[in-house]
């Protein structure tokens, strides 16, 4: 007798979102039918203009906001609230780091905070093993406020991949990068996907559409094929 075939479920399920914000000067319609589906092991760059959503659209995805219509399934799970970093975690344009904690412990947070938390030996391996591959393992003592935009920045990256996520959500992951700084950032955002995280950034950079297996663009509310035009 035939198996029942499983049927595949994309990691990352947005269907139809819809989202306007209102504002003193009239209502903002943002994301307008926004449909986009990621399979575990796929790393997908999204493009768009300044202003046209992109950030709108992974405070969705993070449980942060909520779309007035249309339904996000994260992990096979409905958005209802900020899911655990290891299911999805975020790296926001903005960071988002701790000032009251330092580097390390900033980075050692999600895993601090996991249902099987690590050994405290184990947990500083991860740490240290995170910041020396973003070239960063000289500063696990100082707080956010102390290092640099660029710094701060691959912080976020090593907080956001230290419980291994199943979703890593990352948002301009590499806007106050150098070039000498860029390429651990890649490779660390490209390992994510291949070891089997549905992995979404948000970006304008050409190197990291370089590494994405499919690029997508928001263009008047709406996902499309990015164009030479954006
Ligand atoms: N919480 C909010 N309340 C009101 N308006 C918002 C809110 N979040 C975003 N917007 C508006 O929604 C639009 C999309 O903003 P968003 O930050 O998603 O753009 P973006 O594509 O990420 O731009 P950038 O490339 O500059 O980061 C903008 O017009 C912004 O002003
Ligand atoms: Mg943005």
């Amino acid at each position: 007798m035939n198996q029942p075939r499983p049927v595949a479920t994309a990691s990352v399920s947005i269907m139809d979102v819809i989202r306007t914000y209102q504002h003193p000067s009239g209502p903002v319609d943002v994301l307008r039918g926004v449909r986009l589906n990621i399979d575990s092991g796929e790393l997908v760059t999204l493009s768009g203009r300044s202003g046209s959503g992109k950030s709108a659209l992974l405070a969705m995805l993070s449980g942060f906001d909520s779309p007035d219509a249309g339904t996000i399934h994260v992990d096979g799970q409905p958005i209802v609230e900020p899911p655990h970093w290891a299911r999805c975690a975020v790296l926001p344009q903005t960071f988002g780091l701790a000032t009251e904690l330092t580097v390390a412990e900033n980075v050692a947070l999600p895993l601090r905070l996991g249902d099987s938390a690590p050994s405290p030996a184990a947990l500083s391996a991860r740490v240290n093993e995170l910041l020396a591959e973003l070239g960063i393992d000289t500063l696990t003592s100082r707080y956010p406020p102390e290092i640099s935009f660029g710094q701060q920045q691959r912080v976020a990256l090593a907080r956001a991949v230290a419980a291994r996520p199943r979703v890593l959500l990352a948002d301009e992951p590499t806007a106050h990068l150098d070039n000498a700084s860029m390429p651990p950032v890649l490779r660390m955002l490209r390992q994510c996907a291949d070891e089997g995280a549905a992995v979404l950034v948000a970006t304008h950079d050409q190197h990291v559409h370089e590494i994405a297996d499919r690029q997508v663009q928001l263009r008047d509310g709406v996902i499309v094929t990015p164009t030479e035009d954006p």
